[in-house]
């Protein structure tokens, strides 16, 4: 319930006009901490700074809600120069997009643009060998989302495709099993929205154990499981899960967010784990940073201290 409240009031505040152009104009150095910069060569810098401590990469090109067809259609150039810098600096590209920044809901040709998009960049990444997770929004989005993951599994098959499910909604372990024939690569979040009660658990310790078990039923199916958390006792009890179940550590893999428990990024992958951070970049990097504020008060304090400092 504090940790609702907590998300709800820094969020309400972070929406405010006066607060964003304040945090634009002075934060920038501390959103470093969890954006790697604003430019394809930064992120990729950063891809090579991570694989130097045995870490993966997620590389995703910041951008929310963009609101005209040829802004969406603009941002999935963007992202597909970002696989192209990747692939010509000798890294198999692997990239987050969010389907509302391509056009989801928006329909050109008789097609909604967000599928259109995401099919022209899915088919870059794939002659590369690399691979496109669908980021999950808010819930409205949710049906749409699976639905053209469906399609898109369809079409290019689930080596180059993935989607993520949230463990706060009540709906998600339903829509889990509704996947299973698909073998899906997914990754299982706590889930960073705003949501009602009507549609997603109040109370943490649901959520929390909402996730561990999406994470163990997905493992059980013998599906590849991204198990995107800091959390260290769910990576706990899913290292013994994995162990008492014989599932070797190449069948799932921990992902955490970049510049978070860096120590616990570091200590996973020095262990034999399969470890990867999702490396945001980009110009409009206010909306994330903001989600990553009013995850825990420590990143708060985080940003007031620098912002103190001057
Ligand atoms: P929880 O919030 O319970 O925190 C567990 C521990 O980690 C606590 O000790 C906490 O202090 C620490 N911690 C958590 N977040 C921290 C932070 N920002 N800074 C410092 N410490 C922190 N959501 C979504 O809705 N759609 C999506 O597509 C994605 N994608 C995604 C990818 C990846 C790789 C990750 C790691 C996360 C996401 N998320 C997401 C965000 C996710 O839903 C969730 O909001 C955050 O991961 C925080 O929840 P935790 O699971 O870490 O647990």
């Amino acid at each position: 319930m504090i940790d609702q409240l907590y998300r709800k009031a820094v969020l309400t505040v972070a929406g405010q006009k006066t607060i964003e152009n304040a945090v634009r104009a002075r934060g920038w150095g501390m959103a470093q901490r969890f954006v790697a910069g604003e430019t394809p060569q930064t992120a990729i810098q950063a891809v090579h700074d991570l694989k130097k401590d045995g870490i993966m990469a997620n590389l995703d090109l910041l951008g929310e809600f963009i609101e005209s067809p040829a802004q969406c259609t603009q941002f999935a150039d963007n992202v597909i120069t970002m696989l192209d810098a990747a692939h010509a600096d000798g890294i198999t590209p692997y990239v987050s997009i969010k389907l509302s920044s391509v056009g989801q809901g928006k329909t050109e040709g008789g097609e909604d643009l967000g599928l259109t998009n995401a099919r022209r960049i899915i088919r870059r990444a794939r002659e590369y060998g690399g691979f496109v997770c669908l980021d999950m929004e808010d819930h409205p989005r949710v049906d749409q989302t699976l639905a053209q993951f469906r399609t898109l599994v369809g079409e290019f098959g689930g080596q180059h495709v993935g989607t993520v499910l949230q463990s706060y909604l009540y709906r998600t372990e339903k829509d889990r099993a509704s996947l299973d024939d698909l073998k899906p690569n997914l990754r299982i979040v706590k889930g960073a929205y705003l949501e009602p009660e009507t549609v997603a658990y109040p109370q943490k310790a649901d959520v929390d154990a909402a996730y561990r078990r999406l994470v163990y039923a997905h493992m059980g199916a013998g599906n590849y499981v991204n198990v995107a958390t800091h959390d260290e006792s769910i990576i706990h009890d899913v290292q013994m899960y994995a162990l008492a179940h014989g599932i070797s550590k190449d069948a799932f893999e921990f992902q955490m967010l970049y510049g978070i428990r860096r120590d616990l990024q570091r200590n996973l992958a020095a262990a034999g784990y399969r470890v990867r951070a999702y490396i945001p970049y980009g110009r409009d990097w206010y909306p994330y940073f903001s989600r990553r504020i009013a995850e825990t008060p420590r990143n708060a304090m985080f940003v007031l201290r620098g912002m103190l400092k001057g």
